[in-house]
């Protein structure tokens, strides 16, 4: 049966490979390291299964791949809280992946190469990162935001995951132009939905796009503070900073700032969690923390509903005719496309 045009095929299996391939030697967030239990935790990043374990103290990222014959390891235990001991035969392994006990052959020397496949793994800005084709090629990107005094800064959120690739959410937060289509009651304003002047800038794993916009000072998270009326508009200046895994949005006002973090873990091609942290120089208390992120929540919910519709589900390529985005305002979005194809990302 022929896929509708709405479904669009699925990227050849080959391009995929390409795809997750191209993704690997990077860091990428896994999950808010408050999530993390004493049990073994299954998570999958770039159609990899991994098994994340806290064994002395120190996080380990495992393949979730018994080297004996298969099994899960994220289905087994901690032992003695140092060693990972797979549900099946009892092989039990230590924070590099060595393996440490073979039950039914003990007494016997087990061979050094017995190891299960561990990453690096980091931990930063309350994140876990990892690697899956070392050594990584770009830092872990910043968010200078959270250690500076004058931010107070709320919890990590997750919605639920986006169908959609990890240029593509990444592309639609760096997009500014769509504001007064998607946004209409926080960030965009029909008065003004002309489109600002861009400056767009590269550092070595980032692109940056500057820009100023008129936005309603009301709406909390989003106008940067409560003192006007609702219909008042003010010049809000952005910096938006993306990367290959996340995206910082600074916005800046004269007397207030605000910045969301947003983390993107490829859970496959077609799969990311989007994890966000906001942090606002206004109304510091932590009891407002919740307002502040039920809008950045519908911000982000009307923003899925548009990612998840594009195809195909990778990127076309820059020169091809299915790009018609290619004007002025456009800058950001070129120079984030650009990048991805210097960096080999697959395009289909
Ligand atoms: S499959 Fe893990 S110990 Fe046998
Ligand atoms: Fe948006």
């Amino acid at each position: 049966m022929r896929a509708s045009s709405f479904e669009h095929p699925h990227p050849s299996p080959s391009l995929v490979d390409a795809y997750l391939q191209a993704m690997a030697p990077f860091w990428h967030p896994v999950c808010p390291t408050a999530h993390l239990g004493t049990d073994p935790m299954p998570i999958e990043l770039l159609g990899k299964r991994l098994t994340i374990v806290r064994l002395d103290g120190r996080i380990t990222v495992f393949s979730d791949l018994c080297p004996h014959l298969g099994a899960a390891l994220s289905l087994g235990s901690v032992v003695e809280g140092r060693f990972l001991r797979c549900p099946y035969h009892g092989w039990s392994f230590d924070g590099m992946g060595r393996c440490v006990d073979i039950p039914a052959r003990r007494g016997l020397s087990i061979p050094a190469a017995t190891r299960a496949e561990t990453f690096p793994s980091t931990e930063a800005h309350g994140l876990l990162w990892a690697c899956l084709a070392p050594p990584a090629r770009y830092p872990i990107p910043e968010f200078p935001e959270l250690s500076d005094p004058r931010f107070h800064t709320g919890p990590w959120k997750e919605g639920s995951p986006w169908r959609a690739s990890a240029p593509r959410v990444i592309l639609s937060q760096l997009d500014d132009t769509h504001f007064s289509w998607v946004h209409p009651g926080t960030i965009g304003s029909a008065a003004h939905p002309e489109t600002p002047n861009h400056q767009v800038s590269r550092t070595a794993s980032t692109v940056v796009s500057r820009f100023t916009v008129w936005q309603r000072a009301q709406a909390p998270s989003v106008g940067l503070g409560s003192m006007a009326a609702e219909q008042d508009l003010f010049p809000v200046s952005y910096e938006i900073e993306a990367g290959t895994s996340s995206v910082r949005i600074h916005k800046q006002r004269t007397d207030a700032a605000f910045a969301v973090f947003q983390a993107v873990s490829p859970v496959r091609q077609d799969t990311c969690r989007v994890f966000w942290q906001i942090a606002r120089t206004y109304d510091r208390e932590t009891g407002s923390d919740p307002v502040h992120d039920r809008v950045q929540e519908a911000i982000l919910e009307e923003d899925r509903k548009v990612v998840e519709s594009q195809r195909p589900w990778l990127l076309p390529p820059i020169s091809a005719g299915r790009i018609r985005y290619l004007g002025p305002c456009d800058l950001p979005l070129v120079e984030y496309h650009r990048w991805m194809e210097e960096l080999g990302v697959p395009q289909m």
